[in-house]
């Protein structure tokens, strides 16, 4: 049973693939309204969400199917000791597919296992969170209107940011593709992502604590948020939360075409004076997120024989 749990479970003709389906779903909503007619999706959160859930829900009821769902972990028997294993065992008696998040790395991994239906990892710890950058990267695409020859500039918490971890993963897939990476020294990109991923298919990238250093480079600026839930000991946190604000001033020598992205939600790592700046495009990701996760759940079922 095919699953997703990280991006590379996605080939590049995929992601192109799943691009071209939610282009489609845009361009003509009415084509795909029943196309998931008496189907199930079981949305199994057990870690706040708003856009992920909600963009999965809505998702699976615009392809006309239905959503049964866990909004908590203290609102499961995940609360009276229930493994993910048997959670997802026992969740494939009642729905077609799964998408689900949790604060531990691998999670989604042993549900997929454990499942017969398949499994799409909404984010997973610190470590992946594949739906997000599909929406990253129909964002880039219709932005910019091509996937290559770009610099992107990624700023903020590295270190926990699983949404930097698997769009590093994705661009790095497409030809003369350069990152800058932004951050504090303490959250810096883990050194398996920069070993495994950018060394290992030798993709240029620099590291800075400087953004007003290097924005004048950047065609992609994608900003995240220092995450609170990750952090051991709240001193630290409080240190480092304010690292980087996006304001109009830092822009003044950016790219007239710079796409400023993020993942939300926001803290203070972006302006809300930058709201209304053509530049600012995450409040599009957050849509393009929906037809992406409405093409993933088509390609899924179709592939499972489901529909
Ligand atoms: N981007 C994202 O994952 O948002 P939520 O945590 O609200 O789902």
């Amino acid at each position: 049973m095919r699953s997703v749990l990280d991006i590379v479970d996605l080939s590049v003709e995929e992601l192109d693939e799943l691009m071209k389906t939610a282009c489609d779903i845009i361009d003509d909503p009415e084509k795909y309204q029943e196309v998931c007619r008496h189907k199930k999706l079981a949305t199994l959160f057990f870690e706040p969400s708003t856009r992920t859930r909600l963009s999965f829900e809505a998702a699976m009821y615009e392809l006309g199917g239905n959503v049964i769902s866990v909004s908590s972990a203290g609102a499961s028997s995940a609360a009276k000791g229930e493994s993910v294993a048997d959670t997802a065992k026992t969740v494939s008696c009642y729905a077609d597919i799964i998408a689900m998040r949790h604060p531990k790395e691998g999670a989604a991994m042993v549900a997929a296992r454990a499942a017969s239906i398949p499994v799409i990892n909404a984010g997973d710890g610190g470590h992946n969170h594949p739906t997000q950058t599909l929406a990253d990267l129909l964002t880039i695409y219709r932005e910019k209107g091509h996937m290559g020859n770009l610099t992107i500039g990624l700023c903020g918490d590295l270190k926990f940011g699983r949404t930097v971890h698997s769009l590093i993963n994705a661009m790095s897939r497409y030809e003369n593709v350069k990152f800058v990476l932004i951050s504090p020294e303490e959250l810096k990109v883990p050194s398996y992502v920069k070993k495994d991923v950018l060394q290992r298919n030798r993709i240029p990238y620099i590291q800075t604590t400087d953004l007003e250093g290097v924005i004048s480079q950047l065609d992609i600026l994608y900003m995240t948020r220092v995450q609170r839930e990750r952090f051991f000991n709240e001193e630290d946190y409080l240190r480092l939360k304010d690292s980087y604000i996006l304001t109009p001033q830092k822009l003044l020598n950016a790219k007239e075409d710079l796409c400023i992205m993020h993942p939300l939600p926001r803290v203070n790592e972006i302006s809300i004076a930058i709201d209304d700046d053509p530049r600012a495009c995450y409040f599009k990701q957050v849509a393009n997120g929906k037809y992406m996760r409405m093409a993933l759940i088509l390609k899924l079922l179709k592939e499972a024989g489901t529909i």
